[in-house]
Formats: C-alpha cells, structure tokens, sequence
C-alpha cells in the first residue's frame, strides 16, 4: 500500500482528523465505520485518530468556547479546523504558531474554508492567549441536547454532570479473564473480578493474548452473563450475540450456548473470539424476533440499543444517535423482551441487559414487561457474588450502573441489567 508521508508540517493527520469530523458530524457516522486516515504511516494514523476523537470528547466545551469569539457560526468545516485547533492549543498545549500555521494552510487548500483563513488566524491567535483560563471555567458538556434532556430527567443535574466528567476523562481497558481465578500479574483486580489496564495497553502484545487467556470487556458488560450463577453444563441461548463478550463468559464457565445474531459479519468476529480463547458455541444467524426453537432454561437478551453508556469509548456516538432512533429501539427492545418470554420454559430465567443510560431501555422496559406478563417476575440479584456495590439495585430490582460510578477507580461504562423467572 502506498503511503501518504506527512509533509513534515502535521497537515496529513490533522486532514485526516478533518475528515473524520466532518463525516461525524455532517453525514452521522459513527467513527468506526470511517478509513479517512487509512492512507497514513502508523503514527500519523494514530495522531489523526487521536486528535479527532479529542475534538469529539470536548465537542461541546469546545463550541461554547469558541461561540464567544464568532458573531454567527461558520460553515461546517471552519467550524472543524477551529474545534481542531482549539483542542490543540488547550488539551494537548501545543505550541501556537505550529497550530495557527497548520490551520492557515489547511483553511487555504478548499473553497469552502479559504474565505475564512484570516478569521481562523485570529480566532485561534485570541484562543492561545485567553483560552486556557475560560475553558477551565467551563467544564465538561458532553451530551447533546436531546439527550442531556433525556439523563438530566432520570438522574439529575450532579449525576449528570459527573456522567459528563466521566465521558471527557475517557476510558481504561478492562480484561474478563477466561478463569477468573487465574492470577495475572498486570493492572489491578476490580472488586467484581475485572483486571483494569491503563487506556494506552497494547492488549494483544500482552502475555496470554494468543492463548486466549482473557480478552477486552467493560467491568460493566462483564457482569449481567454473572447474573445466572452456576451454568456448567446447563442450556444458554444468548440472543444478540455478537461480537461475544458474554458468550464467551457463558462457555468459559461450562455452559451449552446457542449464540444467536442478525449480523453474518459480527458473528464471523464471535467465531474468531471463539477460536482465540478455545471456547465453543453452537452459532446461529438469525432474527431474535422470528427465532422459534424452545423451550430454554436460560436466555440472555444483550439487546440492541442507544449505547449510551459507552460514550466514554465511543464519543462520537452523541452525534450519530438521535431521539427518534433511540423511540425505535426501544420499541424493538419490548418485542424482542416478549420473543425471549415466550421461548423460555416454566421456571427458567431470563437476563435482560442493556448498555444505555436511558430508562426507558432499562428500568422502564422491566416494569413493562412484568405487567404484560403476569408470570414474569424479577428475582433478587446477589450483590457480593457479584461485587458490586447494593446501593445500585434499582427500585423494580435490577442493577444500575452509570459511568461516574468507581471514578476514583476509573469508572464504568452505563449498564443496566435485570434477572427475570417465568412461572
Ligand atoms: C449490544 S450488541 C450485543 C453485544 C454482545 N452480546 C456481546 O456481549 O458482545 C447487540 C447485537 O444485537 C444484534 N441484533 C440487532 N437486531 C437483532 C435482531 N433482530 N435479531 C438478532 N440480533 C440482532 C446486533 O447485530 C448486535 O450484534
């Protein structure tokens, strides 16, 4: 392949970061489904990437910013080049004149942006000089408005903002190991049995990579497959599969799993997840929705859903997801709850989980779901087999995670998860 040699100057990363923005935030797509910085030498690669998803974590602080030097807001990719070169100047307190010359240059290069190279020397010379101290004051504002709505309503003002502190400060790489008793020798052991790494680790460098030993899942996600206890030689069927995280918990621990998703591609992942670690399923790609095979004593439903709780990894998602979407999922969610019901045997258990901050695709969905199904109930969840602290069980009994909860640990991703019996 050849390779697009950064001229010396920066400009190919930071064009490349630009690129990425702008399809984020004008064509909504999510940045892993992006190869704006393919063409790039590994390193530039990386600064590309790193920058942009900078610019995506601050996107808020950074506009309300840079709204008290622009009279009106400029076009889309001005507006870009200034986020990226305020971000410069304020996070990564580089020096100006590199910052202001790259985005002169880069301003110079299209039609669009050309026009405003003088303000964008200006605004960003302002930025260097005064900028610090305002942004400081500013804090952290991670959410969109929609959805800042929707979380301030079902938690409050502090969580929220705590939730937001959470997102700028990003976050660690969590491992499930594949025996939870093993010892490993890295990181540190979260009190529900996650080995916690710093966020640069090059996991598949690490000792015990190839061999399948652990592999890379939020302490959160880890543990609603924890929710049945003991599954050693018992029937799963995991609905909502891939990529695996869970199915691989399930098997490791002994479990006959039937692993279900829509998605061919995200199931050849669970296939290689499954080949690494030396764990088996039986995989089936199908709609959770027209799946009949039944009875099953045990079923997983990880359902499809705004993903909110993982914006710490994924802060481009406020700009991708909308309110309309999140209505349709959640409606989805009910169908797919009502499916999982009806394929359950009497007396099996269902665990439902989602990784949203939002009720309704959490707590709301539960309370629903026990009205519409008058042999549904919730059963109680053991909070000390699982580690997790008792003030997170939630009034109808699941658990509640939001992503400030441990941040003196390093956080969580937004979970939410609950364990039902038919009778
Ligand atoms: C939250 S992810 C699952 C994560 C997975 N359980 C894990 O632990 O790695 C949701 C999954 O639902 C799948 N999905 C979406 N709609 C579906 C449907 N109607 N039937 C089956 N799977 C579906 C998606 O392809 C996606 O892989």
């Amino acid at each position: 392949m050849t390779r697009r040699a950064d001229d010396g100057s920066g400009i190919a990363p930071r064009k490349a970061a630009l690129q990425i923005l702008n399809s984020v935030y004008q064509e909504r797509r999510m940045v892993s489904h992006l190869d704006a910085a393919a063409g790039l030498a590994a390193p530039e690669r990386a600064r590309a990437e790193r920058l942009a998803q900078s610019v995506l974590r601050h996107t808020g602080r950074i506009d309300t910013l840079l709204s008290r030097y622009l009279e009106r807001r400029p076009h889309p990719a001005v507006q870009n080049i200034l986020r990226l070169g305020a971000i410069e100047l304020l996070l990564d307190r580089s020096e100006a004149y590199g910052v202001v010359n790259a985005a002169v240059a880069i301003a110079k290069q299209a039609r669009p942006t050309r026009g405003a190279a003088g303000l964008i020397n200006a605004v960003l010379r302002k930025l260097d000089q005064e900028g610090p101290e305002i942004w400081t004051g500013l804090g952290p504002q991670t959410l969109p408005v929609w959805l800042r709505k929707a979380v301030g309503g079902a938690w409050g003002e502090a969580a929220t903002r705590a939730m937001e502190a959470a997102h700028e400060a990003a976050a660690p790489i969590d491992l499930t190991l594949r025996d939870p008793s093993a010892h490993f020798s890295l990181g540190d052991r979260l009190p529900t049995g996650s080995i916690r790494l710093p966020r640069q680790t090059q996991v598949s460098g690490l000792d015990g990579y190839d061999s399948g030993a652990f592999w890379v899942q939020d302490a959160a996600a880890a543990l609603p497959a924890r929710l049945f206890g003991a599954v050693a030689d018992q029937s799963v069927l995991d609905l909502c599969a891939a990529p695996g995280g869970k199915t691989l918990q399930l098997a490791a621990a002994g479990a006959k799993i039937t692993a279900l998703d829509l998605s061919p591609i995200r199931l050849r992942r669970l296939a290689e997840n499954l080949k690494r670690t030396g764990l088996s399923a039986q995989l089936v790609t199908g709609d959770v929705l027209e799946f009949a095979e039944a009875p099953w004593p045990m079923i997983l439903l990880d359902a499809p859903c705004s993903a909110t709780g993982t914006i710490r990894r994924h802060p481009d998602l406020p700009f991708v997801k909308s309110a309309r979407e999140v209505e349709a999922l959640t409606k989805l969610q009910m169908q797919m709850i009502d499916r999982a019901v009806a394929l359950l045997e009497t007396g099996g258990r269902l665990v439902y989980c989602t990784c949203s901050l939002l009720p309704n695709e959490g707590e709301n969905q539960i309370k629903a779901a026990v009205k519409r199904h008058p042999n549904l109930h919730v059963l109680p969840i053991d909070t000390t087999a699982l580690g997790v602290d008792p003030a997170w069980i939630s009034a109808e009994g699941g658990i509640r995670i939001l992503p400030h909860y441990w941040a003196d640990k390093g956080g969580l991703d937004g979970f939410y998860m609950a364990l039902l019996q038919k009778r």
